[in-house]
């Protein structure tokens, strides 16, 4: 059966502050959901990480398509009106538009979606962040995908050993997105030359080259300041990612993710911090809004999902997690020097860039000494 998995998440508003939504938001928009759960979708679930609320939802109408787009927006409409009524922090803050137009995208909420033949056991995880930007998933899927001292399948399976063909979105060009096909390992050093740069580029899909119509993963790609032209908090991605088989296994994406890399993002979406991988519905954090990662796990039978499985939830993650507070802690001492802060230009927060242009004018230039 084709089967379309579409993860649609925005942050609509917030308990005190950039935290968590409200539980009567949660409600009304489970309540919306499961509404057409068996009707356009086949199969939904609905949960959050931080303050960003996503919808993970499993249909047969293929990727892009309207009216599961139209329903995302609709129901974090109604979402938006619970928080505007409850007073909760930012209501509406990723809806950037006043009218759907077709597609979700370019108009605030983050998506990413795989349309594929199902596998008679087909696995896939889906990846939700919060106080970062898309970047944040280039180096453990980059190492999940790429690099067999973090992914064994790569030397040991023969579904594996062709590598995957990377496509790098551009989400930084003046003239609008643009993409970058590389097939690995061939490319391996220009891949590794763009995702290194993760506030302009970004991983948006990976491909299968053994069997070239299976795609892998979709990351969501939106840069919330490309369409507001403004700071209005960070991207916080989601991604889907199909494991097992013909794709690396579920647990070959933990040590990548156990690393914990610094990203941008967290408080006032100006700083970096390690990316702390959580259980699924875990709050941001109060310290300092470190960026946080959580990970579902389902299988699918006729575009139906099991239960999810909390991928960042058995105690091996305590510990990372612990080491994970002792990297934060220590960036977080020297305060707003770099790259504890992030540098000018990624700086949008609170007019920066209009005060350096003041400084500018007392600025005087000095002769040269010789
Ligand atoms: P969000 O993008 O998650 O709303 O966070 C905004 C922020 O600036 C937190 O300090
Ligand atoms: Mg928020
Ligand atoms: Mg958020």
């Amino acid at each position: 059966m084709r089967v379309t998995v579409s993860v649609i998440k925005a942050d609509i508003g917030a308990v005190g502050g950039h935290t968590v939504p409200s539980r009567e938001l949660m409600d009304l928009v489970r309540e919306r959901v499961h509404g057409v759960t068996g009707t356009l979708l086949i199969d939904s679930t609905v949960c959050h990480t931080g303050d960003d609320v996503c919808l993970i939802m499993t249909h047969a109408h293929g990727v892009g398509y309207a009216k599961v787009h139209e329903l995302a927006w609709d129901v974090f409409r109604a979402g938006t009106e619970v928080a505007k009524r409850q007073g909760l922090y930012g209501a509406g803050q990723d809806l950037l538009k006043d009218a759907f137009s077709g597609n979700v995208k370019g108009l605030g909420p983050g998506s990413a979606e795989i349309e594929f033949d199902e596998r008679p056991n087909e696995a896939i995880m889906i990846l939700a962040a919060d106080k970062t930007e898309p970047g944040a998933f280039n180096l453990p899927l980059y190492l999940s995908f790429a690099d067999p001292m973090y992914s064994p399948g790569l030397l040991l399976s023969d579904a594996l050993h062709e590598g995957f063909k990377f496509v790098i979105m551009d989400v930084d060009h003046t003239e609008g997105d643009r993409i970058i096909t590389l097939d690995a390992p061939e490319r391996l050093y220009d891949i590794a030359a763009l995702l290194r740069d993760t506030h302009r580029y970004v991983i948006e899909s990976i491909w299968s080259r053994k069997h070239p119509n299976e795609q892998a993963a979709a990351v969501a790609t939106s840069r919330l300041r490309n369409i507001a032209g403004r700071y209005v908090g960070k991207d916080d991605p989601v991604a889907v990612v199909r494991t097992q088989r013909i794709f690396p296994a579920t647990e070959e994406f933990g040590p990548p993710f156990a690393l914990a890399p610094f990203v941008a993002g967290d408080t006032r979406g100006s700083h970096n911090l390690p990316l702390m991988p959580v259980p699924i519905n875990t709050p941001a954090s109060t310290y300092f809004c470190c960026p946080m990662v959580s990970a579902l796990g389902f299988s699918i039978h006729d575009g139906r999902l099991t239960q999810p499985t909390d991928l960042f939830a058995d105690p091996f993650w305590h510990h990372v997690r612990d080491q994970t507070v002792v990297k934060a802690m220590d960036m977080r001492r020297q305060g707003f020097f770099e790259p504890a802060m992030l540098p000018m230009s990624e700086l949008e927060y609170g007019g920066i860039v209009v005060k350096l242009n003041r400084l500018e004018k007392e600025f005087t230039m000095r002769a040269p000494a010789w």
